[in-house]
């Protein structure tokens, strides 16, 4: 996986992405989009916006939330549904999902289990926490994340090693024997909710038990641990509120609201959402592909049951152009994956997920889903507000019809009034930029020829990264470039060309709006421009000492590194027109 390794240095290195909280010694699957970070992700944002807003006439934007009320994620099914598997191991205390659990099998006719950790890291952790557990003198050895446990028998409650020298040792085991892979150490597999809870509340929940407690008052307790979780939770914690799993449901609850206030929508008309969702994921991976807090782009389109199938049909080609739009290797690395019927949530009749081929496989970047009228049919039951569309000119036609003829008609009628159905567009906005940023990423050597990052990794041992005559050219589309422009003085003591280059630097700034960089280091030109290169800076524009009498500049094309000799007053043309591909 050399591709993602070499991309997170570059990220670190220059400042697009930082581990959250690293001077604190840092926190799993939180990180922090430094300077580049979050200009790339803006941009990111900003085209989903513009194409998804901005360019129609039927989609409207909304900012909800994202502190939740148990009610409406009760209603949406995420209470009681949203969850993961989990097992414990008892090896690493860690938890797992258990398909990606370590599987221990005990080998009957070795006599013992072979484990092998994910990394020598966690290996010695195993070993420590194995060591610790068991009888002095036990058989244990590890070779790099390989561990052996030797043993002469287990029969599901104990374990006998063998010793070094002397008779066996036993050792009881309580843990749980999977019957099937004959595993000792893995717990049950359990469900758990991958919501995060909050208390709108200045008491924290368990002092309330604490107070009860130690003024000695006589109270019956708190809770009867007799009842569901949820009740419990009902008792002690009366302000529980969760943090959005998806911005998805602040939409649903708004359809009326938004209807109210823009009479003018009228289906098929979409609601559109860009903020922080939150996931208590069992398993974080991958750097920002998996994290605890993301952001998602949300698009609800509300339509007429009739028209679903074909809207489903007409989003599916419009997000995968969008796509196709903004990477250099769509063919290649972006697919469409069907889900299968049973992958599909019961109320949803059709569902395709957007893939693209990261450095360990194929993973999701955005889902796009028919799902009925699921979300308004069981936020209207349970408000009792009818959460619906009426079509006013068939209303005022049948009206007109009844008055003239004095007959009342009741066909058509769920023509005229209908619960809409969905058609979501979800996109998640930290994995689109990572998708991105990979497809852009192209390492040459120094022949100029493309350097198969993965294929080399196979080769050779040790960071490809080192290799100091590769460079990167992250070949972004303009518009998600973080740096447009940057503006190179040949030196950097001299005061009439730096006040040359930073005038041009006001003037594209002014007109442009974008973000131009001067970049005044001491390095040749060649370094200042493969930098560049490095974070995806479309234009180098280089001022010298003939730029002061002629007013000409060289300006370099990142892709081709072709360069052009053109008077200062036309870059500003050459860029707009380049950000306007
Ligand atoms: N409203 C539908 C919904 O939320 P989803 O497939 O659970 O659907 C949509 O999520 C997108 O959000 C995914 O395709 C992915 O890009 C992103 N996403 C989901 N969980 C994520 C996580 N833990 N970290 C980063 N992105 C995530």
């Amino acid at each position: 996986m050399s591709a993602m390794r070499h991309l997170l240095d570059l990220c670190k290195r220059r400042g697009f992405l930082f581990q959250s909280a690293e001077i604190h010694g840092g926190l799993r699957g939180a990180y922090d989009y430094g300077p580049l970070g979050v200009e790339l992700k803006r941009n990111v944002s900003q085209e989903w916006w513009n194409a998804m807003v901005y360019q129609r006439c039927d989609v409207v934007g909304i900012d909800t939330a994202i502190i939740t009320p148990p009610a409406v994620l009760k209603t949406s099914g995420h209470v009681d549904q949203f969850t993961d598997e989990m097992v414990d191991s008892k090896l690493s205390k860690d938890r797992f999902r258990p398909d990606k659990a370590p599987t221990l099998h005990f080998d009957k006719e070795k006599m013992h289990i072979p484990i092998t950790a994910p990394d020598k890291k966690t290996a010695k952790l195993w070993e420590h926490e194995i060591r610790t557990n068991l009888a002095p003198g036990s058989s244990i050895s590890r070779e790099g994340k390989s561990i052996f446990l030797k043993m002469d028998k287990f029969n599901g409650s104990e374990i006998i090693l063998e010793q070094e020298s002397g008779s066996p040792v036993t050792i009881p085991y309580k843990g749980y024997v999977d019957p099937a892979s004959n595993s000792p150490f893995l717990t049950e597999a359990r469900p758990f909710n991958l919501m995060f809870k909050t208390y709108l509340d200045p008491i924290d929940p368990i002092d309330k038990v604490i107070t009860t407690t130690l003024d000695g008052t006589k109270t019956t307790p708190p809770m009867d641990l007799s009842q569901t979780r949820q009740s419990v939770d009902k008792t002690l914690y009366p302000s529980l509120t969760y943090l959005r799993p998806e911005t998805a449901q602040g939409v649903f609850i708004n359809y009326a609201t938004v209807q109210r206030s823009h009479p003018h929508l009228k289906v098929p008309f979409g609601i559109a959402q860009i903020g922080k969702s939150f996931r208590n994921e069992i398993r974080l991976e991958h750097a920002i592909f998996r994290t605890p807090e993301f952001e998602q782009m949300e698009l609800e389109y509300f339509v007429a049951p009739w028209q679903a199938d074909q809207e489903f049909t007409r989003w599916r080609k419009s997000r995968m152009d969008w796509w196709k739009r903004f990477s250099r290797n769509f063919e290649t690395r972006f697919r469409e994956r069907a889900h299968a019927q049973d992958e599909l949530a019961h109320y949803s009749s059709g569902c395709v997920d957007v893939e693209y081929l990261f450095p360990w496989g194929w993973g999701e970047v955005e889902g796009i889903a028919n799902r009925g009228d699921f979300d308004l049919r069981m936020h209207s039951e349970a408000t009792g507000i009818k959460l619906q569309y009426t079509d006013t000119i068939l209303m005022q036609e049948r009206q007109q019809r009844e008055k003239a003829t004095g007959v009342k008609k009741t066909e058509g009628l769920d023509r005229e009034r209908f619960i809409p159905h969905v058609v979501e567009s979800s996109c998640g906005l930290n994995r689109a930029m990572l998708a991105l940023m990979l497809d852009a990423m192209e390492v040459v050597d120094e022949q100029g020829k493309i350097v198969d990052l993965e294929q080399q990794m196979a080769s050779i041992i040790g960071s490809t990264d080192n290799n100091k005559n590769w460079r990167t050219v992250m070949k972004l589309h303009p518009r998600l470039a973080p740096i447009k422009v940057a503006i190179l003085p040949l030196v950097s003591n001299n005061p009439d060309l730096v006040d040359l280059c930073q005038s041009l630097s006001s003037e594209l700034r002014a007109e442009l709006q974008i973000p131009v960089s001067v970049e005044m280091q001491s390095t040749t030109i060649g370094k200042r421009y493969y930098r560049m290169d490095e974070v995806g800076t479309p234009w180098c524009v280089t001022v010298d000492y003939e730029s002061l009498q002629d007013g000409q500049v060289t300006i370099r094309d990142r892709d081709t590194g072709v360069q052009t000799r053109v008077h200062y007053s036309k870059i500003l043309e050459i860029v707009r027109d380049g950000l306007r591909l």
